[in-house]
């Protein structure tokens, strides 16, 4: 989604400027800009084309300054041509890149057009440069602070903003409201980005801005005041970003990368973990785990899948009466609250605007346990909830989750788990049996990694297909949902997941010799049913591809394909069940030629509702 990097420094700052893009890309975009303040004048450049190209027309300009903003756009107001690509200029004067949607920019641009303001664009974010604009000539001390807070507190919706002005050639200013903005300090500069991943190479020291800061960089400092217009003292955390993480190695996408490195990611989440005890989940976990009679778990897309696999764990092995809830409908409907519930937030990058809503939802109802199971340590929902967990599966460029997927179950299994030895209901031989399964899913992942040469053999055929239905009993049912979201995210087939048993309710309806149908068939205690499944789609023609368990008692038939998975029992089964699952999205999508890891309408972190 879209990405802000501002910067004030005693040297040419464009390299930073769009170096930070670069690294911003993975988060998707359709148009991107720079802007400068060149010898007392804003520049700047815009491109609906990718970045590197960006940086080509930013060289053949010659753009160079001390100070200046960038952005990568995913639109949102406004197509996405290079007229509403930001920086968005105002009277020549004000040059701002913002983050986020404002909710009543149609009243704005009304009132502005009033005061003579002619709009160049279709953007929302238009008003706010104008509204800046109109501010400060309002204000006798002309002083952009006075102007931004002003015009800030006009705002309704969402915003990150990055904002410098022609006059004012020694400082940048940054704010936030519900999209994320942190600054980077170096001795030479500071810095702004929506994700330190930008400034990588630049600054190691941050300052998370919370929700209505304003901040003011130059190059001496960064002077930061509250939504009440306070002066504050921030955190500064040291944090080096890491820079060999984006690096693709040997892979031909980040997804297959990502995909590959499960078994390492998944070591580094299990093997820190020896014993099970509450203190994983943060230092007042042992408190809260007492109070906890329920779980409601809020999430998007595939974190809400990962929710709804662990429903499954947390009522059958810690007894835990759970509900599992898509974030963006729970924050508008009106809701229950047991304030023994604990409300788990789940996210791969803890700024997803819907679940930070739902969060926020459930604490403004009086829910008082939170908890954020989250990738990004420093993000927004890790900051606002009482208890964290960080599941550690390291940057995550492509759009398609993969590791982020697997190191939540393994995050949420945890958890269920500890529930089960703190609430008294798993004895100390099931609680080593677990962790002993814990530590061995690295290598079962390593087994059924070994089985891409198959996969891709079916991806051949799979590629022709528009449509599929992808089918899954009990906790590998959400598994199916998983598989099917993959592949129709990034290869763009038409893909719908059921719990096997539905299919005679409706959906058996579409089953041709035209219709690929995936099963999950794990040799569990719903085999024999999910048997009778699959013979109701051999007997309208449906092509089944059938990832099974290596001593899934199947017959061969004619017409069903088969690949076994290496023999694995217990509950962390879905775990394993879903990597197939993702090569088979991701070599489909490599057939047939689709941007796997930008794919098109998507971004990697959805900041806007
Ligand atoms: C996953 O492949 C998707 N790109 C998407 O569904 C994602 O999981 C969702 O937007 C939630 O993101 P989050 O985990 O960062 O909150």
């Amino acid at each position: 989604m879209c990405g802000i990097v501002g910067a004030v420094a005693r040297r040419d700052i464009v390299p930073v400027l769009t170096e930070g893009l670069r690294r911003l890309e993975y988060r998707g975009y359709d148009s991107c800009g720079v802007a400068v303040l060149q010898y007392g004048v804003p520049r700047r450049v815009r491109s609906v084309e990718r970045v590197a190209n960006l940086a080509e027309q930013v060289d053949h300009a010659g753009l160079s300054g001390t100070i200046g903003v960038a952005h990568t756009r995913w639109a949102t107001h406004g197509a996405p041509v290079t007229g509403n690509a930001h920086p968005i200029f105002s009277c020549g004067e004000i040059v701002l890149v913002h983050n986020g949607i404002i909710e009543n920019h149609e009243a704005l641009r009304k009132e502005l057009k009033t005061f003579g303001y002619a709009f160049d664009s279709e953007t929302d974010t238009e008003v706010i440069a104008h509204l800046i604009h109109h501010m400060r000539k309002q204000d006798p001390t002309r002083d952009l602070l006075v102007a931004v807070r002003r015009s800030l507190r006009r705002l309704r919706g969402a915003y990150a903003i990055a904002v410098f002005a022609k006059s004012d050639p020694n400082l940048v200013i940054g704010a936030r409201a519900g999209s994320p903005l942190v600054v980077g300090l170096t001795d030479r500069g500071n810095y702004l980005a929506s994700d330190p991943m930008a400034l990588a190479g630049t600054a190691d020291r941050f300052v998370y801005l919370e929700e209505g800061d304003v901040a003011v960089l130059t190059c001496d400092g960064v002077k930061i005041v509250d939504c009440g217009g306070e002066a504050v003292r921030r955190e500064v955390q040291t944090q080096r970003a890491s820079h060999h993480t984006t690096e693709l190695g040997p892979f031909r996408h980040y997804m297959q990368k990502e995909i590959f490195e499960q078994p390492s990611v998944l070591a580094d989440a299990t093997e820190r973990v020896q014993t099970l005890t509450p203190t994983l989940f943060g230092a007042n976990a042992p408190h809260v785990f007492k109070e906890v009679d329920s779980l409601l778990i809020l999430a998007c897309g595939t974190s809400y899948y990962s929710a709804l696999t662990a429903k499954y764990w947390f009522e059958s092995i810690a007894r835990l009466p759970t509900q599992v809830e898509v974030a963006s409908e729970y924050r508008y409907r009106e809701s229950v609250v047991n304030p023994r519930t604990l409300v788990v937030v789940v996210s791969q990058s803890g700024e997803t605007a819907d679940t930070l809503a739902a969060l926020r939802h459930a604490q403004q109802l009086g829910h008082r346990h939170t908890l954020a199971i989250c990738n990004v340590a420093h993000s927004s929902m890790m900051r606002q909830t009482d208890l964290q967990y960080q599941t550690g599966a390291g940057p995550e460029i492509g759009v398609a989750s993969t590791k982020a997927f697997t190191t939540q179950l393994v995050a949420l299994f945890l958890l269920a788990a500890t529930f089960a030895q703190a609430r008294g209901v798993a004895d100390a031989a099931r609680q080593a049996q677990w962790l002993e399964q814990l530590h061995h899913l690295p290598a079962a992942l390593n087994g059924v990694l070994a089985l891409e040469p198959q996969i891709i053999r079916w991806a051949e055929a799979f590629a022709h297909y528009e449509h599929a239905l992808f089918l899954g009993r009990g906790m590998h049912y959400p598994i199916a949902l998983e598989g099917a979201l993959k592949l129709k995210e990034i290869s763009y087939v038409h893909a719908e997941a059921y719990p096997a048993g539905e299919l005679k309710h409706g959906p058996l309806a579409i089953v041709t010799n035209e219709m690929p149908v995936v099963t999950i068939v794990p040799n569990d205690a719903l085999i024999e049913k999910l048997k009778s499944n699959m013979q109701e789609v051999r007997a309208r023609g449906g092509l089944l591809y059938v990832f099974a368990d290596e001593d899934a008692p199947l017959d061969d038939d004619d017409g069903v394909n088969v690949i076994r998975l290496p023999a694995h029992d217990g509950p962390l089964s879905p775990i394993l069940h879903v990597v197939p699952l993702q090569l088979l999205a991701y070599h489909t999508a490599c057939v047939r030629g689709t941007d796997v890891d930008k794919p098109r309408n998507l971004a990697k972190s959805v900041t806007v509702e």
